[in-house]
């Protein structure tokens, strides 16, 4: 007998019966870069549709977010002093530690506010870390991540989300956080992020790209499939609640092989590179924006996502395109 699988596409009911992925809203996050002032709401040139916020005009956004579902934000903090130590990182007064604290006040539970752990925002040479003889030294980067992080746990974010690539900066980030009564703030390592140069508009925004050398002495070399599932393995064994692939849409067998090997919720980040290709393409009318954004997002979830962080969420909700 001949094997008919149309049958089960023979129209849309049928499909929607047996459709295998289906997303929710509620699996997304959306991030955003806070920057000094107010009543500021700047265009983020590589990046149409994202903006730079002032702490007031964030609020706003969200709210608007919020209304549409959108519950769940990353914060980046772009703007704040650099120096070769990094203080500003773990400054209660900086930008990120005071959104939080707004965020918080304005909306309590309603929304989950996740932050950006990392200093190249806040170093004067845009390396993830303290520099040693030009080379990111490991375990003073660590001490410091550990400090920033209760920095933004004592400001009231919910879960912390590392993308520094340190050695061992899970562990010191959970010991910190359950020293000091923070043993319910979670922890999102960017377990798996790759040197890639999908972040290309991201460091325009963020304003942290390297002034000298590149990351690939810490972020992963991108030939590497089994490396990654160690350091994924390495961040669940140190503490982390969810394990994040980054970038995404390059990375969906790392999403799927980390799904198969580990009991945690696997979250992938659709960086700045990949959002920025389908907008400048959309642009110019050489693809379908609704139908190339929502392909993309289920094959985060086909993969094995269940949390995707991505810049595309307001115009799918605003667009109603889920
Ligand atoms: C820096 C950081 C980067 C991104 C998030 N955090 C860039 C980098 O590592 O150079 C990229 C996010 C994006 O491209 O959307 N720690
Ligand atoms: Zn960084």
């Amino acid at each position: 007998m001949l094997q008919r699988p149309r049958r089960l596409r023979k129209n849309p009911v049928v499909r929607e019966l047996v459709a295998e992925t289906r997303l929710s809203k509620d699996m997304f996050i959306y991030p955003y870069f806070v920057v000094p002032g107010n009543g500021v709401t700047k265009a983020i040139d590589a990046m149409p549709g994202v903006n730079h916020f002032s702490t007031d005009t964030l609020l706003k956004d969200v709210e608007k977010g919020l209304a549409l579902g959108v519950n769940k934000i990353m914060l980046f903090g772009v703007g704040d002093e650099k120096s070769e130590d990094a203080h500003s990182a773990y400054d209660p007064h900086s930008l990120v530690p005071v959104a939080v604290k707004e965020l918080k006040k304005n909306f309590g539970d309603d929304l989950y506010v996740v932050t950006d752990v990392c200093v190249c925002s806040y170093t004067t040479h845009g390396h993830c870390g303290i520099l040693k003889d030009d080379y990111v030294h490991n375990d003073a980067t660590v001490e410091l991540i550990a400090k920033m992080a209760l920095n933004h746990a004592e400001a009231g974010a919910d879960m912390l989300a590392p993308s520094d690539m340190m050695d061992g900066r899970v562990a010191a980030i959970r010991h910190k956080l359950d020293g000091n009564g923070f043993e319910n703030v979670a922890i999102m390592s960017h377990a798996t992020k790759f040197a890639s140069s999908y972040y290309g508009p991201f460091r325009e925004a963020a304003d942290c790209a390297p002034n000298k050398g590149d990351r690939k002495a810490y972020q992963m070399d991108f030939r590497n499939g089994t490396e990654a599932l160690r350091e994924a393995l390495l961040d669940e064994g140190e503490g982390a609640d969810i394990l994040m692939v980054k970038p995404a849409l390059a990375y969906l067998d790392i999403i799927s092989k980390l799904k198969q090997h580990t009991d945690l919720p696997i979250a992938c980040y659709n960086v700045s590179g990949e959002y920025s290709m389908i907008k400048a393409a959309a642009q110019r009318g050489w693809i379908d924006e609704q139908k190339v954004v929502m392909e993309t997002m289920h094959a985060f979830a086909r993969a094995g996502a269940s949390v995707i962080t991505t810049y595309h969420i307001r115009d799918i909700v605003e667009q109603k395109w889920m």
